[in-house]
């Protein structure tokens, strides 16, 4: 038996058992067996969560692209490696084979370094989904240089707080992308961030739309001549096992986003594990993730772990609802998709439209199912389950974080029965905890309770660039000698896990995690505003959609409320970006607080979700009477 492929139930409980009788035996042999390595690791772990410090691999030598590219060549060079749908029905689709993301990641690499990019530099790339994202990140692993993907629809306040945080010399981005009907300049919105980024030198700008776009002389440059002239291989700079691979922002419930910081050899190998059984992917499988790159999800599991198994990656440049809600079904028809993940949020829109737009696709090839971001609700699963599988693929729930780097707790499909909502079981090496509120483990089954990781796994997060005690605060200080994952979990009969939602002030809209404080910052600057307050409230498919609370300066009394909204809203997408705009925007005189001045966002909830039956202890309150007038005027 072989531990990188798990086959069934029983060697799932086998191999797990092994993972934590002797998680270091148990992933020595699944990283000696199924990658390259330059030189061997001296010690596979070193950890101590109080510090926070973890060591994977240590004193190995490798380069990622090694393993996601350059092995394949000589078994599979000409295999698609990745397989491009353009937003456009009507534009043709590229195969990009192995032996081409090979070239073309040799020529971008070449051309990082040719702009005096090295190793340990940080490049920020803020591109759509086309293939130069996909090379781009590939070309600066290549080369060791730390990518720092920014999602091409955060605003330019978003990507210049992003680009400072890390210090990145250079930004990769297009003259423009294509997002269903729509265009959106990303250059000027990059020009834009740029007045507040003096360490930028380079930007380098990938035709996409071919617009008209200013171009700032000894900064601004058009990739594709630098690509065409380039040199067509480059040899991988060999790193360390714990050297940075690229740094990942999220946002926290306070303050600036958190930048998670990745590392190379641990990454790699848990990624690529998980991809394989997660996944159940076979060799001529065609895989498709429809998540962006700007994501987690796309990191490991458009990019990293397909290509470090060889597999087939869909990466699809437009949205579900273009040029109607048929395209998703559309494409696994067109490209006999196999493996097919998405989100919940997607799921539900789709769901609305009923099952008209399935019918008209054959989508015969579908085998495994996936969804991620949030928790999937009952009814969504079984429309997924009954009309896009036919009943016939499993579903797999895979519960993970842009922390984590990899799934931890997911169904092994064709292995594991799956459970309506229920995530299921932990990957091997993985060894979940959940907490009461007094700091101790909840042992047996039927309980619930904070969900922790009591042991490290190979792709955890490192530390948050430039912050280290905040990433110690944030995740390790909560629970005693356990990584915290900010959110709360049940456990069944039998031992399934069942992610409810976060127990801190991180609301998930659209499967996008949204602090609240830095949406209350962008409200805030607005000059009418005195203070505000958001929650979350349930939004059929959204999963959640965001109120807000504003109290007025005197001065912004006499305003038109309905400008105001609006204006509230623009500053938000100017500040945050377009995810971060609020559903629904009540002004009230107060916000209920504690006597330390703490806003009950409790309550704000409850009366959000309109569930004011039992608002709960409301006598610590300082001003209990605001309560009921935001009853009175709630939305
Ligand atoms: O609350 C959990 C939710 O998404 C959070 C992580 O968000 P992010 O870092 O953006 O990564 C998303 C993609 C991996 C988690 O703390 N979440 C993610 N997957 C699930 C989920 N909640 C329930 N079920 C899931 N399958």
């Amino acid at each position: 038996m072989s531990n990188y492929h798990i086959k069934n139930l029983q060697e799932y409980f086998q191999l797990y058992r092994k993972s934590v009788r002797n998680p270091e035996l148990f992933w020595e042999e699944i990283a000696e067996e199924n990658f390259v390595w330059r030189k061997r690791w001296d010690s596979v772990l070193s950890w101590d969560f109080t510090k926070p410090e973890v060591k994977w691999f240590e004193g190995a030598k490798l380069n990622i692209t090694e393993n996601c590219i350059d092995r394949h060549l000589h078994i599979r060079g000409d295999k698609t490696a990745i397989l491009f749908e353009p937003n456009d029905p009507d534009e043709e689709a590229e195969h990009i084979s192995y032996r081409d993301l090979h070239e073309r990641v040799c020529r971008f690499a070449n051309v990082l370094k040719g702009k005096g990019i090295q190793k340990g530099d940080r490049v920020v790339i803020y591109l759509p989904m086309i293939p130069e994202l996909a090379i781009s990140v590939l070309a600066c692993a290549r080369i060791g240089a730390i990518h720092s993907v920014v999602f091409a629809g955060f605003s330019s306040t978003a990507l210049a707080t992003r680009i400072n945080d890390c210090d990145a010399k250079m930004v990769l981005t297009s003259d423009g992308s294509y997002r269903g009907a729509k265009t959106i300049a990303l250059k000027e919105i990059v020009d834009d961030a740029l007045k507040e980024c003096p360490g930028v030198k380079t930007v380098l700008v990938a035709k996409r739309i071919n617009s008209d776009i200013h171009m700032e002389a000894g900064r601004d440059e058009w990739l594709q001549p630098l690509l065409d002239t380039a040199y067509a291989d480059c040899s991988p700079e060999i790193v360390d096992s714990e050297d940075p691979l690229f740094i990942l922002y999220t946002s926290g419930s306070t303050g600036k986003p958190k930048g998670m910081l990745h590392t190379t050899a641990g990454y790699m190998v848990y990624t690529a594990y998980t991809f394989k059984n997660v996944f159940q992917y076979r060799e001529d499988d065609v895989y498709w993730c429809t998540a962006d790159i700007g994501w987690i999800t796309g990191h490991s599991y458009i990019v990293y772990g397909p290509l470090a198994n060889g597999a087939t990656t869909v990466m699809f440049e437009g949205v579900p609802s273009y040029p109607d809600f048929g395209r998703f079904w559309q494409v696994v028809e067109k490209h006999k998709v196999n493996q097919f993940y998405t989100a919940p949020t997607a799921i539900r829109a789709l769901a609305k439209e009923g099952t008209v737009h399935l019918e008209k696709y054959d989508l015969s090839s579908l085998k495994v199912l996936g969804t991620v971001g949030e928790p999937i609700n009952e009814e969504a699963w079984h429309w997924y389950n009954d009309h896009v599988g036919d009943k016939k693929c499993p579903i797999v729930d895979t519960w993970w974080q842009t922390e984590t780097g990899g799934i931890l707790i997911s169904p092994i499909p064709f292995s594991t029965p799956t459970k309506p909502t229920y995530a299921t079981l932990p990957m091997p090496g993985v060894q979940p905890a959940l907490m009461d509120e007094n700091g101790k483990e909840i042992s047996g089954n039927q309980v619930d309770g904070r969900l922790c990781v009591k042991f490290p796994w190979p792709s955890m997060a490192r530390t948050i660039w430039g912050n280290h005690q905040r990433y110690k605060d944030t995740y390790f200080s909560a629970f005693e000698n356990k990584y915290f994952t900010g959110d709360g979990a049940l456990r069944d009969e039998v031992g399934y896990y069942r992610i409810t939602g976060r127990v801190d002030d991180v609301i998930i809209v659209s499967g996008h995690n949204l602090g609240t404080a830095p949406i209350e910052d962008a409200i805030n600057e607005h000059p009418a505003v005195a203070e505000s307050a958001i929650v979350g409230f349930p939004h059929d498919v959204k999963g959640n959609a965001l109120y807000g609370y504003v109290i007025l300066k005197d001065t912004g009394e006499s305003r038109d409320r309905d400008n105001l909204r609006k204006e509230i809203n623009q500053q938000i997408a100017d500040k945050i970006g377009p995810i971060a705009k609020l559903d629904k925007i009540q002004f009230t005189p107060g916000l209920p607080k504690t006597r330390s001045g703490k806003i009950m966002r409790r309550i704000l909830r409850k009366i959000a979700s309109k569930d004011t039956s039992n608002l709960g202890d409301t006598s610590t309150l300082l001003n209990p009477e605001v309560v009921q007038k935001i009853m009175e005027e709630a939305l």
